[in-house]
């Protein structure tokens, strides 16, 4: 049984798919997109949706308690749910607190409070796996904002530090996207014009990213057992070049 965070929409969503393509009962969620959440539930074989806000400490640990409730057990979490600002690198002055304390709230706070809820009945799973969505701007000096690329270097080193705390019976990971195709993307492209044809150059594998191109590499995360700590890149080959 699956818990994905923030699976109304683009990522989130095609994992939820995945997954659910692989036999699991899933636990759909968002903060406000309930009808589009409500809709991927109803379309998938055995799934509930769950409106919950990660970044407020009561909703994740009702997001928990629902799944539960549903299912009886927890076996793997997928902390996808993300927010960013769109200010360039070199825009100081509008990476304010408010932008910083927004995104840590969600990108970082909430990764950790879904996180520390659920570990207690992922340790009654056999199979237990926790991947979070990080992203290639947490290594690279590039991606949507400063607050937003120092969040995601935050979570893969939290991913790190509770793979060492929480094995051998919860494995963690994370998965590293670059640009990939969601509505996310449309405000990229909003605010970097060309910016596909930009990466199609740049790139080794010549194209951006799809939801599907994620949601392999996290359901290859769930079943690597012998895997634990690590961040897998899904950037098209980007970050070699
Ligand atoms: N697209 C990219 O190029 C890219 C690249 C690297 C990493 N990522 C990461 O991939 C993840 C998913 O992004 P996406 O591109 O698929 O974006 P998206 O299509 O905008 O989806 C974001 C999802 O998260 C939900 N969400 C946002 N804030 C939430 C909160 N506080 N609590 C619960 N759910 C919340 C959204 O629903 P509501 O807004 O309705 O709550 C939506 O379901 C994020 O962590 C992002 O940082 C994306």
């Amino acid at each position: 049984m699956a818990l994905v965070t923030g699976s109304s929409s683009g990522i989130g969503a095609a994992v939820a798919r995945r997954l659910a393509a692989d036999g699991m009962r899933i636990v759909v969620n968002s903060a406000r997109s309930t009808a589009a959440g409500k809709a991927l539930a109803d379309e998938l074989p055995h799934a509930v949706y769950v409106r919950g806000d990660v970044a407020d400490p009561a909703d994740a640990r009702r997001i928990v308690a629902a799944a539960i409730e549903a299912y009886g057990r927890l076996d793997v979490l997928v902390n996808n749910a993300g927010t960013t600002r769109f200010i360039p690198l070199d825009d100081l002055d509008a990476a304010d607190a408010d932008a910083w304390r927004d995104i840590f709230d969600v990108n970082v706070f909430g990764v950790w409070q879904l996180t520390t809820a659920a570990v207690p009945y992922l340790r009654r799973s056999e199979s237990a796996a926790i991947v979070n969505v990080s992203s290639v701007s947490a290594t690279r000096a590039l991606g949507s904002s400063i607050p937003y690329a120092v969040s995601k270097a935050a979570l893969n080193h939290l991913t790190r530090l509770l793979a060492t705390q929480l094995g051998p019976e919860i494995r963690v990971n994370a998965v590293a996207p670059g640009l990939i195709e969601t509505p996310w993307y449309d405000e990229a492209e909003e605010v970097w014009a060309n910016s596909r044809a930009w990466i199609t150059a740049n790139t080794p594998l010549r194209s951006v990213g799809s939801p599907q191109d994620v949601a392999e590499a996290v359901a290859y995360l769930t079943r690597a057992a012998y895997t634990t700590g690590d961040v897998l890149t899904v950037d098209g080959g980007r970050h070699v070049v």
